[in-house]
């Protein structure tokens, strides 16, 4: 079959790449002529295994094309951004665009898949009104169906093809024919439904984590009330053979857990309100992180903080909605300045600093991301080179007796016994 994937990011391209390796021929299309020319000079990020290589096979192969332009195809798959706007609605203007680029090559028979994370309906709505638009019926000239996407990067070759997957139809017709394309690579069990089942339970999941999330960041806040360490409660509840509590942290991040729900929420605010109030709850947790870090310090005027970690989760340098900007935007609104050392963000769009240049000047360390490699840290080097001893652990990623021993007063957040 002739393919043509819309967006070649994360998403776009590791399926362009597995659908020509499966014998398809793949057109991948995107605007930005950057992506194109990196995926022609080094196929793809060394931080997804494998895929370099796949992507660069698969080119010199012939099997898949790179193009800024949409090309005739039998199936098209949308795999364009859907970020939020700052009113907390769904921002589809980029899914928009892309359908409407591949209108006018639109056939008879030919397919629309889409694979961002999209509002419930926007396939029966958005893209059918689209397809009706150009004199084209969207239930028996064109099959359009909605098969959304759960990989994580960094194992995202992987988890394309073994994971389960959803795959709605708007017509039974379109889901089946969109269940086999997916089939020639994914082992994972294939389950179809109608499109706008499959874009509600997309957002589902990810509303699933964030409430249990916030969950486990009210029992963190709670811990001040009632003297406890958050963490001790939640292993010892955890030991239940029935209760599995997550662990709390500086907030939620990340372009899904943190997004998702709110495209569910502005559909039905009325009747929301548990994911409404799952958001306040990680929404506030920056607000806690400062609040803590004041009171270990007395003032934030003119303090000198140094911010370990601006990516939104451990070993990723992804800092989309990381709840480590909040952080430093409500500290630098309280007075203070941040220094923010993180080895994996390449680019935050501000000064970032090596940890030794973090670490001069600085009156207090506060942990915003787990990473590994912040657990080697040497807690007397990092003494010698600040001028307070405060530090805040939000990811309880360092050893507290081993900094404590060194000469840090030392604190993870939801330890209420502090
Ligand atoms: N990244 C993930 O792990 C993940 C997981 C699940 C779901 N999703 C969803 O998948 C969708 C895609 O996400 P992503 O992470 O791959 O995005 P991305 O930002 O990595 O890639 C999108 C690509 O689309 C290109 N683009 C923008 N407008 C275009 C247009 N009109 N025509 C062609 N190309 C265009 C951009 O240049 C970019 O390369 C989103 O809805 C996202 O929420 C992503």
């Amino acid at each position: 079959m002739k393919v043509c994937v819309i967006g070649l990011g994360y998403i776009g391209l590791p399926t362009a790449a597995i659908l020509a390796n499966k014998g398809h021929n793949v057109a991948g299309m995107d605007v930005s002529q950057r992506v194109l020319d990196d995926i022609r000079t080094q196929g793809a990020t060394p931080e997804e295994p494998g895929l370099a290589d796949l992507v660069l096979g698969e080119l010199e192969s012939g099997r898949f094309t790179l193009s800024d332009k949409p090309e005739a195809a039998d199936v098209f798959i949308i795999c364009l951004p859907t970020p939020i706007l700052p009113n907390k609605k769904a921002d589809m203007s980029y899914v928009e665009k892309g359908v409407k680029s591949i209108l006018p090559l639109l056939q008879k028979g030919n397919m629309i898949i889409l694979e961002s994370t999209v509002p419930p309906r926007t396939t029966s709505d958005l893209v059918a009104g689209m397809v009706k638009e150009i004199g084209l019926d969207p239930e028996n000239d064109i099959d359009l169906a909605f098969a959304p996407e759960r990989v994580i990067p960094g194992n995202i070759l992987v988890e394309l093809s073994t994971l389960d997957r959803v795959i709605g139809g708007l017509t039974p017709r379109a889901a089946s024919r969109a269940k086999e394309l997916y089939s020639c690579f994914v082992t994972g069990e294939i389950v179809i439904t109608d499109s706008t089942t499959a874009e509600f339970v997309k957002l589902v999941e990810n509303s699933y984590r964030d409430v249990n999330i916030a969950f486990a960041n009210e029992l963190a806040q709670l811990s001040y009330d009632f003297g406890i360490d958050v963490r001790d409660a939640i292993l010892i509840a955890n030991r239940h053979p029935r209760v599995n509590i997550l662990q709390p942290g500086p907030g939620v991040g990340g372009h899904c857990i943190a997004v998702d729900p709110y495209f569910i929420i502005d559909g039905a605010p009325e009747t929301s309100r548990m994911l409404k109030l799952a958001r306040i709850v990680n929404t506030e947790m920056p607000e806690l992180v400062v609040k803590t870090l004041k009171d270990m310090l007395g003032s934030l005027q003119n303090k000198t903080i140094t911010i370990l970690g601006l990516a939104y989760k451990a070993d990723v340098g992804d800092c989309r909605e990381s709840p480590a900007l909040e952080v430093m935007r409500i500290l630098e609104s309280r007075g203070a300045k941040c220094k923010v050392h993180d080895p994996y963000v390449k680019n935050a769009g501000f000064e970032l600093y090596e940890l030794a240049e973090a670490m001069e000047g600085s009156d207090a360390v506060l942990v915003t991301t787990g990473h590994t490699d912040f657990k080697d840290i040497d807690p007397k080097i990092m003494l010698e080179k600040a001028k307070g001893n405060s530090i805040l652990d939000t990811r309880r990623v360092l050893d507290r007796t081993k900094w404590a021993e060194a000469g840090w007063d030392f604190r993870y957040l939801g330890d209420g016994k502090k």
